[in-house]
């Protein structure tokens, strides 16, 4: 039901949504991965923030939407994040509807190789995600995935 508290949460608010990109710090381990997760889902859960985090193994691409106040203070809190560097914003705006409603945080394991990667996240995207976000996704999924450069 945690989703549902997000869901309801941002309901009548100024809905924004954010998507950045991070470098994992170099000893980020599985264990690391596990604690993020349960982190964000806990906190997103309470903050009626939803969204999902790609990793590839070595780069973040997370999407985040919610309450404009509630992005701005997730985004303070992982730009002082030391499990992750090089934060780049590559897309914010507001929103009338959530593309994650259903997901107070979705963790998406990619391959490095960004055919795979491109894959493998299709599949996994939302049907409420429209056509043009998960077209935009798959580019930068592909863009961190280091063989194509992110275009917006
Ligand atoms: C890649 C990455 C993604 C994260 N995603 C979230 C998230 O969606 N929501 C969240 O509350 N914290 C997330 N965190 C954890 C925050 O950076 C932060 O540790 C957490 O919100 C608790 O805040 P505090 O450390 O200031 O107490 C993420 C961290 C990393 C490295």
């Amino acid at each position: 039901m945690d989703w549902l508290v997000g869901f309801t949460k941002g309901r009548g608010m100024d809905l924004k949504t954010l998507t950045y990109t991070s470098r994992a710090s170099l000893d980020l381990g599985a264990r690391d991965l596990e604690k993020i997760h349960r982190t964000a889902l806990e906190f997103n859960a309470l903050d009626g923030v939803t969204g999902m985090l790609v990793f590839n193994g070595t780069r973040f691409l997370q999407v985040i939407e919610g309450a404009e106040t509630a992005i701005t203070d997730l985004l303070a809190r992982l730009r002082r994040d030391r499990r992750h560097s090089a934060i780049e914003v590559r897309d914010e705006r507001p929103i009338k509807v959530r593309s994650f409603p259903g997901w107070s945080m979705e963790l998406v394991r990619v391959s490095a190789s960004y055919f795979e990667a491109r894959d493998s996240i299709d599949d996994l995207i939302p049907a409420s995600v429209d056509q043009p976000v998960r077209e935009q996704l798959l580019r930068m999924t592909e863009s961190i995935s280091g063989t194509v450069r992110f275009e917006s």
